[in-house]
């Protein structure tokens, strides 16, 4: 292992499976209901985005929101940043929220009241990884790939300061370190 190279937590076969369940079972549940809209929130979904959306069996449509909360730091802001608006006219449509992880839930809970306040017909969410935490029931994902302990994960999409996304597994890193 490099100095600075990341420890495995998740490595990429498990991945690759858990992604293909997480698509079919989100086929399943959406079958009939129309065409979805499939939000991805930048920059950390753009990996686990790629790969669950070619595993999907239902119509769909692909759009993206830049949110930040955390900056180059490890630490939650108070407040969620919008970098940049979605392109959809959510009105009356059905929406999945893809995000890399779901730590403290602002970023959910913030987007999904947003996406509601536009007239979505209904929201629900897909993260690849959840910490384990305490968290209200309107921050909560309903499609969930991994359970993890409250640890910086990088790789995947993930970042640490901006480095790292492109590693083919999950990987810990210290922050501190
Ligand atoms: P939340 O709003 O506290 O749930 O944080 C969610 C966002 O923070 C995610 O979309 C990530 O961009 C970022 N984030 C939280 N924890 C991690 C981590 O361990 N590694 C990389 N990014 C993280
Ligand atoms: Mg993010």
């Amino acid at each position: 292992m490099l100095p600075d190279e990341p420890g495995l937590l998740i490595d990429a076969a498990r991945i690759e499976d858990r992604v293909a369940e997480l698509a079919s079972r989100i086929s399943e549940d959406h079958a009939g209901n129309g065409e979805l809209l499939i939000l991805g929130v930048l920059k950390g979904a753009f990996v686990f985005l790629a790969d669950l959306v070619r595993g999907l069996t239902v119509p769909h449509r692909v759009d993206f929101v830049t949110l930040s909360s955390y900056g180059d730091s490890t630490t939650p802001a108070d407040a969620v940043r919008w970098v940049h608006d979605l392109e959809t006219d959510v009105s009356g449509k059905p929406v999945l929220i893809v995000d890399d992880v779901v730590d403290t839930g602002s970023t959910l809970g913030h987007l999904k009241e947003t996406l509601f306040s536009r007239g979505a017909s209904s929201v629900k969410s897909c993260v690849l990884l959840s910490k384990s935490k305490p968290r209200a029931d309107d921050r909560q994902a309903d499609y969930v790939g991994f359970e993890i302990d409250d640890v910086w994960v990088v790789g995947y999409g993930l970042d640490h300061a901006g480095r790292h996304r492109s590693l083919p597994y999950v990987g810990v890193v210290d922050p501190a370190g």
